[in-house]
């Protein structure tokens, strides 16, 4: 039985995370996706929230959990029985980003190694990151088509669209 862990932020949680857990549920046995959080940071969605939205978004994958931890990666690793880490690349940026970690990971873990593994992300999602995602859903853009429906249905909560009514909302005078 190889368990893996996907770690991330996850706020919020989008289809390009998504199409990463469902390709790496199809490869190992047993997949635990886990939010790692800061406490002393307060994020977009609280913790609990994005694995309630993990949860729901990931409840076709029979062999996927989620959890939530804060701490080192390997130390939680260790704990579950996971000798590896899977982490989508959407190129060479998220390369750069996650080489110095998958070496840091691999040396702190000594003498049971961490390995980092990456799957390529589906490249028409190459645009499509959590902090874009928030910016625009920030700004009252569309974002449902980019992220699972439970997320997209708590981010409008969060965030009413452009032109949806707002009691403080006043119509522009024409000059
Ligand atoms: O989605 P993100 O923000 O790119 O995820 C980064 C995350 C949370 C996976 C990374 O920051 C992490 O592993 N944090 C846990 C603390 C830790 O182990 N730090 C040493 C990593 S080299």
């Amino acid at each position: 039985m190889t368990t893996v862990v996907c770690p991330g932020s996850f706020d919020p949680p989008t289809r390009g995370h998504i199409d990463i857990v469902e390709r790496t549920a199809r490869l190992f046995d047993r997949v635990i996706v886990c939010v790692v959080h800061n406490p002393n940071k307060h994020g977009t969605f609280p913790a609990a929230q994005r694995v309630a939205l993990l949860r729901d978004a990931t409840a076709h994958l029979a062999n996927v959990e989620v959890d939530s931890y804060t701490g080192l990666l390997v130390d939680y690793c260790h704990a579950r029985g996971a000798r590896s880490v899977i982490k989508g690349l959407r190129g060479a940026t998220d390369y750069t980003y996650e080489e110095p970690m998958a070496h840091m990971n691999y040396d702190i873990s000594a003498p049971e190694r961490v390995d980092t593994l990456f799957i390529a992300g589906d490249p028409a999602r190459s645009y499509v990151s959590s902090s874009l995602v928030r910016e625009v859903a920030t700004l009252g853009g569309a974002v449902d088509h980019l992220v699972p429906e439970p997320v997209a249905v708590a981010l409008r909560e969060k965030f009413p669209p452009r032109g949806a009514a707002s009691p403080t909302a006043k119509p522009k005078q024409p000059q």
